[in-house]
């Protein structure tokens, strides 16, 4: 019979994995599916957060895209699955960013109203991406004012409320229904594999096999 020194081993060896529902759901599972994981009921159809897997010890959890490298800088999950925008704006202290997924691909840019001129000193930029903004109008050398919103920026040059938006775009479709016209790319956006710092020397061997066989079922460019 194990004692309890054994049983903390096991333990050790719970791998979490934090992902976020959506697109980057959508297009991970796949991935996860191709490297043998599985969660054991439909996630899209649940409204429960932790999900156990056909991996004994490795369970999925559903957390808001933004708390994914939250979770994963402070062990609460060991891996994450987190876009390259949560991460810019994160930052990725005490995280590892091993793979790129290649999936949830988009660009980070500016947009502003169709045929608009640029204002030509200081610019007002609405945006949920505060971090990306500021390093991106300062490398300009541009004064700007960052007008934090949590969604449906397209609406803030319609009202007045900035001079432009940063926002991912993927088709261009909501700029053009809304007038804007999207300006420069500030970054190329794809979902990435992150790690936990520390779970990655404690559980080397379990997060590296995944690691392996997700970068074996990650598409080539
Ligand atoms: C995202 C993004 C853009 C749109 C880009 O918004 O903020 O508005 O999708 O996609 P497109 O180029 O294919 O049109 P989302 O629907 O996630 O809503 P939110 O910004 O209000 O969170
Ligand atoms: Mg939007």
């Amino acid at each position: 019979m194990p004692g309890k020194g054994s049983c903390k081993i096991i333990n050790a060896m719970q791998i979490t994995i934090a992902l976020t529902k959506g697109r980057i759901l959508k297009e991970t599972l796949p991935l996860l599916a191709a490297a043998g994981l599985e969660p054991l009921e439909d996630i899209s159809k649940s409204r429960k957060l932790i999900f156990p897997t056909n991996q004994q010890g490795v369970r999925l959890l559903i957390l808001r895209g933004v708390d994914v490298p939250t979770y994963v800088q402070h062990g609460a999950a060991d891996l994450g699955v987190a876009g390259k925008d949560t991460l810019l704006e994160h930052g990725v202290d005490g995280i590892y960013e091993p793979l790129d997924l290649g999936i949830a691909r988009c660009r980070l840019m500016t947009a502003g109203i169709q045929g608009a001129e640029r204002p030509r000193g200081r610019i007002k930029v609405a945006t949920k991406f505060v971090q990306s903004a500021k390093r991106y109008y300062a490398a300009q050398g541009r004064q700007a004012d960052i007008i934090k919103l949590y969604g449906a920026m397209e609406l803030a040059p319609l009202m007045d409320l900035a001079d432009e938006i940063v926002d991912i775009v993927d088709t261009g479709n909501t700029l053009k229904a809304n007038g804007l016209e999207a300006r420069d790319t500030i970054a190329h956006v794809s979902s990435r594999l992150i790690v936990n710092k520390a779970s990655m020397k404690m559980k080397y061997q379990p997060i590296n096999a995944l690691i392996e066989k997700l970068a074996a079922a990650v598409k080539p460019d």
